[in-house]
């Protein structure tokens, strides 16, 4: 049965292009004959039937703005059985038959695990600043949180190089170092820890005891969130060097803020993508972009892989920093 009515939604960590991808998924859909309704506060909203129908009216004014119109939540009583069999009767209710879910992983699983107990389609977006996604280059938000957790890098330099500092930048990042890895290297961090390669600190301390023989008196230091706290890697070397040492966390500022002109043409692109996979018949797919071109990949795909970090990149930093 072909799809009539479509529901979109935003769950999980707010991502910068968000909102791109939901003016790009109910224009695309409006543009081929079908209805749409906004779910607000994810899977929360949907058991509280907070639905209101969407027109391409009221997606207007929203691709240059962070956040998430439709608003975000976590919903526990949406994990267990009966809050899954309340969500299928509710999207009966309304006759929505296909779901847009732009979100992380454990958003699109709630969606697969609708689609189980009723006949809804499910497409997923990939939307997270983390960028920590299988079967995508890229997720919403990523470039955007890059750009802003760089801007405050490249501003603090000023202040460590003015004052012969060590900051050591708290970035965010709980399982993978996609932002630190990336603001580290656009940056020129001295040093880089990422939860996927195993760091010594007393080695750290090393290289910054040799960079300080060499003259060189103030240095940053990026830590993704998962792999170190900024102020503990802050006390080790404060006990152990000349340095003055200042931690610094980044924290929400890195998932807020206008979109790049990147995050939005990708959102545009998958929101318009997920709609015709829908329309071609497709479900339980999450869209994403490799090598420069768009894809779909199963979203138990993105269950059981797990994405690399592409460790050159390590590499190519720390020769940079001697
Ligand atoms: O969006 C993902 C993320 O940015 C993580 O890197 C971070 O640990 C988490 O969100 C924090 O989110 P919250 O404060 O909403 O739990």
């Amino acid at each position: 049965m072909g799809v009539k009515r479509i529901g979109v939604l935003t769950s999980g960590g707010d991502s910068p292009g968000m909102n791109a991808a939901i003016r790009a998924v109910a224009r695309c859909a409006i543009y081929h004959g079908l209805e749409v309704y906004g779910i607000k506060r994810g899977f929360a909203g949907l058991l509280n039937e907070e639905i209101e129908p969407m027109t391409s009216l009221s997606v207007g004014g929203i691709i240059n703005r962070g956040g998430t119109i439709l608003r975000s939540a976590r919903c526990e009583e949406f994990k267990t059985p009966e809050g899954l069999l309340k969500g299928a009767a509710i999207l009966d209710k309304y006759g929505i038959d296909a779901l847009a879910i732009i979100g992380g992983d454990g958003s699109m699983r709630g969606g697969v695990e609708l689609s189980r107990i009723c006949p809804v389609k499910v497409m997923g977006l990939p939307g997270t600043i983390d960028n920590d996604i299988p079967g995508t280059d890229y997720s919403i938000g990523f470039d955007t949180a890059v750009n802003t957790a760089l801007e405050a890098i490249d501003k603090v330099r000023d202040t460590a190089y003015s004052h012969d500092r060590v900051f050591v930048i708290e970035v965010m990042g709980r399982h993978k170092g996609f932002i630190a890895l990336e603001v580290g290297l656009a940056g020129g961090a001295e040093a880089i820890l990422i939860p996927e390669v195993p760091y010594d600190l007393a080695n750290l301390l090393d290289k910054l005891r040799e960079s300080y023989e060499h003259g060189k008196r103030s240095s940053i230091i990026v830590v993704a969130e998962g792999a170190a706290r900024a102020e503990d890697v802050k006390k080790f070397l404060q006990e152990h060097t000349p340095y003055h040492l200042r931690a610094l966390v980044l924290g929400h500022m890195q998932r807020g803020g206008s979109p790049t002109a990147f995050d939005r043409v990708l959102a545009t692109q998958l929101g318009v993508f997920a709609i015709q996979r829908l329309l071609e018949g497709h479900t339980n797919e999450m869209v994403g972009v490799e090598g420069g071109r768009l894809v779909a990949v199963p979203i138990e795909y993105i269950h059981t892989a797990s994405k690399t970090i592409d460790l050159r990149k390590l590499e190519v930093a720390s020769m940079m920093a001697i």
